[in-house]
């Protein structure tokens, strides 16, 4: 199975899952890192993990066309079976989830359904969370479809919050989740034990 990821920032999805996959020995392969941001601290990760870095972005294009185009080609060129968006700030194209319906796979750092949606993105999510005194958070991994944050819930894992916990541990505690459950849901859609139709 060849995988692409996708991200923006900085990539620490990406690489815990390349790390488990590899240190498990499943038979995924990792082939693109594609990242829309040319400062992604990602594209080095990529490098050093041996995955090819690509910086591609729509504003290298004149039109949607064109770019959504040249994407489709890389991840046919490069025989991708499943997309792992892992931190990627932008929209994927429609006709990219038409064609790729059922293989593109994201993490969102709360429980969906709550917390999703509009503006609910990086430290947002976990102002939100504190904001409201929830006693515990986690990760969703989730099916992409044209509906954002609504794609089917694959799997989630849960951290409990202390009354000491500032929106900055809430995000470290989440992050650490995500790591653990996003490898986990790649091994077991590899091995088949989780099926994604
Ligand atoms: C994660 O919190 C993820 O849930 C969100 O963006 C962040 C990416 O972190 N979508 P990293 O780039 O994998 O370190």
């Amino acid at each position: 199975m060849n995988i692409a990821f996708f991200a923006s920032h900085g990539g620490s999805n990406f690489q815990a899952i390349v790390e488990a996959l590899r240190d498990k020995g499943i038979a995924a392969a990792p082939v693109l890192l594609i990242s829309n941001n040319s400062d992604a601290y990602a594209l080095e990760r990529a490098k050093n993990l041996g995955v090819k870095p690509v910086h591609l972005s729509s504003a290298q294009y004149d039109t949607a066309e064109e770019f959504q185009s040249d994407l489709l080609s890389l991840l046919d060129k490069h025989e991708i079976d499943l997309v792992v968006l892992a931190g990627y700030m932008r929209m994927i194209p429609k006709v990219m989830i038409e064609k790729y319906k059922n293989r593109i796979l994201n993490i969102h750092p709360a429980l969906l359904p709550k917390y999703g949606g509009k503006g609910m993105y990086g430290m947002n999510v976990h102002r939100a969370v504190y904001e409201a005194g929830d006693t515990e958070s986690g990760a969703t991994v989730h099916l992409v479809n044209e509906k954002y944050d609504e794609g089917r819930i694959l799997k989630q894992g849960k951290v409990a919050i202390s009354k000491e916990d500032a929106p900055e541990d809430i995000a470290r505690k989440v992050l650490e989740v995500e790591h653990r459950i996003y490898a986990e849901t790649i091994e077991e859609i590899v091995e088949g034990t989780l099926e994604l139709d």
